[in-house]
């Protein structure tokens, strides 16, 4: 790090200490390996005179940039100080930040971007907006070609929401982060509305609410331990593969009593809730399942792990949540997930325990059509090797949404439990028998009967196997196998490209 630069820091870390929040150099210590930061542009300055700020002129100008590495690997950041100018962004400031996101585009390394401000700078005009705009372009160009991290670390309007919602995972921190596109004394000046930054845009609002947080951290010394590891078992860019992971001792061991228990998992009453994670820790390398978007949409579950070293993307229905149900949100949310992994060539598994799309007016008008659409699409598109695994329900447009054949999957596993319809047994015959069940005098003991015969003739465990739709049956025991088998047949399969092959677009 530069003198320039700790001079600057130490003279604003009273100010950032009273706000219960890190220093930029003390971000920075947390995030790269020691001593490993270079910074560049730390004594660049703002040129404008205009209300006041030719008194206001900092090296630096308000932002840290510069490369370090993480775990050894090379990573760009740009990390806005508030201490200076309210981390607000002028034409100077903008100007560093293009610059190291393009070092991360020709170096083909992740961006992270620490964000902590009040968006454009007011004095500095358009000239603060146009920065914004070169930082967009520049957000769009790296998507699908390096992961892109951004960190919520105090209050950011503006543009300094607007950059985060266009990288592809967003960190957020309990009591620190707040995030809107105007700030509560636009709100209460424009509407009249009486928000606190925390109701408007705090940590739980955009993991839980509004989807735009990936991970939710409770301080920072864990916000950017958490953003390492992430970094850590994420590719550097389309070009390269992820880094191999490796088990810990006895790994094999306990995997062979993992297995034992997947195969009494699922409940014996197919309406029964279980938790579709214990599934995935039963499967993946060491029961390491690193949850995305842990609080939004939970009945649809995304997340990375690793088998046999390998780094995969999950997705499962979560049947303890809506049934497991699919809604407008939870399309949006595997949609964007299944096309990162595509654009940088993670396989991906899909879990199936899925009673149909959330019925409903709610849904309707909010969009479950066009909005289901995106993880159809998303599905469709991908090029990455995908296996599909059957465990229990998969009914209706749901099934098909969920990774069948259909869409391209290029192994569909069932398990004994799996039951394969347009709907469930009772609804299916209720629409087929409706004149019958009019006249019957034993409505519930026809519907039983009627339900039975159904599931026997169309529903039954083998049937899907039997005519092609699913590629072998399996016992829960062999599902971790069959997938480890198939990545090693597939090794070859991902594209590692100069270019990327796609945007990760925002939902
Ligand atoms: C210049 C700014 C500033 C800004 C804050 N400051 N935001 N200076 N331009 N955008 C300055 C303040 O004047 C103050 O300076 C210091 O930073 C700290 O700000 P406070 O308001 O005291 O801090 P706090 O109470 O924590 O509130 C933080 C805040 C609030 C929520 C960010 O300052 C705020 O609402 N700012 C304006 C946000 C905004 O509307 N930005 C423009 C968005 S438009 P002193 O000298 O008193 O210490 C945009 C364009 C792109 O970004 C849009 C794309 C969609």
């Amino acid at each position: 790090m530069t003198d320039t630069l700790a001079n600057t820091l130490d003279n604003n870390s009273k100010r950032s200490h009273r706000r219960t929040r890190m220093t930029v150099h003390e971000r920075l210590q947390c995030i790269f390996d020691e001593d490993s930061f270079t910074e560049i542009g730390a004594e660049r300055m703002h040129e404008s005179a205009a209300f006041g700020l030719a008194s206001k002129r900092h090296a630096g100008d308000g932002v840290v940039t510069g490369w370090g590495t993480v775990n050894g690997r090379p990573i760009a950041l740009s990390a806005t100080d508030f201490s200076v100018l309210g981390g607000s962004l002028g034409r100077a400031h903008a100007a560093k930040i293009h610059r190291i996101m393009d070092f991360a585009l020709d170096q083909k390394i992740p961006y992270v971007c620490i964000n902590d401000g009040g968006g454009a700078r007011i004095q500095e005009g358009v000239g603060s907006l146009d920065g914004y705009g070169g930082i967009f372009r520049r957000h769009v160009k790296l998507s699908g070609v390096v992961p892109q991290i951004s960190v919520i670390a105090g209050p950011c309007a503006g543009g300094a929401a607007y950059g985060p919602a266009l990288s592809d995972f967003v960190f957020v921190i309990d009591e620190l982060s707040e995030t809107y596109l105007t700030g509560p004394a636009v709100v209460k000046k424009v509407t009249g509305e009486d928000v606190t930054g925390r109701s408007l845009g705090g940590a739980e609002v955009h993991s839980q609410r509004s989807g735009l947080a990936a991970f939710r951290c409770t301080d920072e010394e864990q916000c950017y331990e958490d953003v390492r590891y992430l970094l850590d078992i994420l590719p550097s860019s389309c070009a390269t593969p992820a880094p191999t992971w490796s088990r810990t001792a006895n790994a094999e061991q306990s995997q062979e009593r993992n297995n034992l228990i997947l195969d009494s998992i699922v409940p014996e009453s197919p309406r029964a809730a279980y938790d579709m994670r214990e599934i995935f820790t039963l499967i993946v390398d060491d029961g390491d399942f690193l949850e995305v978007h842990e609080e939004w949409a939970p009945n649809l579950l995304i997340g990375f792990a690793h088998i046999d070293g390998r780094l995969v993307g999950i997705v499962g229905n979560q049947p303890s949540v809506l049934a497991g149900a699919l809604d407008a949100n939870a399309a949006e949310k595997g949609a964007r997930f299944v096309r990162f992994c595509d654009c940088f060539s993670i396989p991906l598994l899909t879990f199936v325990d899925v009673p149909g799309f959330l019925p409903g007016s709610a849904e309707e008008q909010g969009g479950v059509i066009r909005r289901g659409a995106k993880l159809l699409y998303a599905y469709c598109e991908v090029t990455v090797p995908r296996v599909q695994v059957i465990v229990r329900k998969a009914f209706g447009g749901a099934y098909i949404v969920m990774d069948s054949i259909g869409l391209g999957a290029n192994l569909s596993l069932a398990w004994p439990t799996n039951e394969i319809a347009v709907m469930g047994a009772e609804a299916a015959v209720e629409i087929l028998h409706k004149r019958r069940l009019k006249q019957s005098s034993d409505v519930i003991g026809d519907v039983q009967q009627l339900a039975d015969e159904y599931r026997n003739e169309v529903m039954h465990h083998t049937y899907s196997a039997e005519r092609g739709f699913v590629d072998q049956l399996i016992d829960p025991s062999q599902t971790r196998g069959y997938i480890k088998r198939f990545l090693s047949a597939v090794s070859a399969g991902p594209h590692y490209g100069e270019d990327r092959k796609h945007g990760n677009h925002p939902q």
